[in-house]
């Protein structure tokens, strides 16, 4: 058993990695973002999300998943009953992408280069925290832990493996159901995340 009690090495090691990534200029994505948005739960938890990349308010709050995805990740680990606080949540890329239009910053995706520049900081975060089972909320997460991209609907639902032996899954990015204009099929796409939510907790 690898996994350290938080308050030993473990805690050190993170705390040295997340002041790396505050200076992080990996790739370019620091010069217009407000902060590095790391990854935060407790180091022995046994699930680890990983998102996509921290959105407005995050970059904002310096926290990931606080903003209008964040609120609905909330609700559906409720309804799975999982417990946030006892899970790491990160992002697979750590600094916020966006254009500025007028006033606002609308999200823009991350590249393929920026997924690639940051693998390093989440590698170094599952090295240390070894989650036993791993979920990838979207593409840009699941290319992220796989280095390939991996379709989604063919890949969810079902335990994956990743190079480390570990169990991963492969979930819709909550911004995904946010988006879903079309009521029933919204409620049916938000019931089918929280289905698979269960199935993890169930593994975990
Ligand atoms: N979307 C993400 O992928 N991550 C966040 O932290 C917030 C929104």
């Amino acid at each position: 058993e690898s996994r350290i009690e938080p308050g030993g090495n473990l805690r050190a090691s993170w705390e040295a990695l997340l002041k790396g990534a505050r200076k992080c200029t990996r790739c370019d994505l620091y010069k217009h973002a407000t902060q590095t948005v790391f990854g935060e739960g407790p180091l022995n938890a046994s699930i680890m999300f990983v998102g996509e990349q921290p959105g407005d308010q995050e970059d904002l709050a310096g926290r990931p998943f606080v903003g209008p995805a964040g609120l609905l990740f909330d609700a559906a680990l409720e309804k799975a009953g999982i417990d946030r606080s006892t899970t790491y949540v990160t992002n697979a890329v750590k600094h916020f992408k966006f254009v500025p239009r007028g006033k606002k910053r609308i999200h823009s995706k991350p590249g393929a280069g920026e997924i690639e520049a940051c693998r390093w900081w989440i590698e170094h975060e599952r090295e240390l925290i070894r989650p036993p089972v791993t979920v990838a909320l979207g593409a840009t997460a699941a290319h992220s832990l796989f280095g390939k991209t991996m379709a989604i609907g063919k890949n969810r639902g079902v335990p994956l493996q990743l190079a480390d032996g570990s169990e991963c899954w492969i979930t819709v990015h909550p911004s995904f159901l946010l988006r879903i204009p079309e009521e029933d099929r919204r409620r049916e796409e938000r019931a089918l995340f929280v289905r698979d939510l269960k199935r993890i907790k169930d593994r975990a």
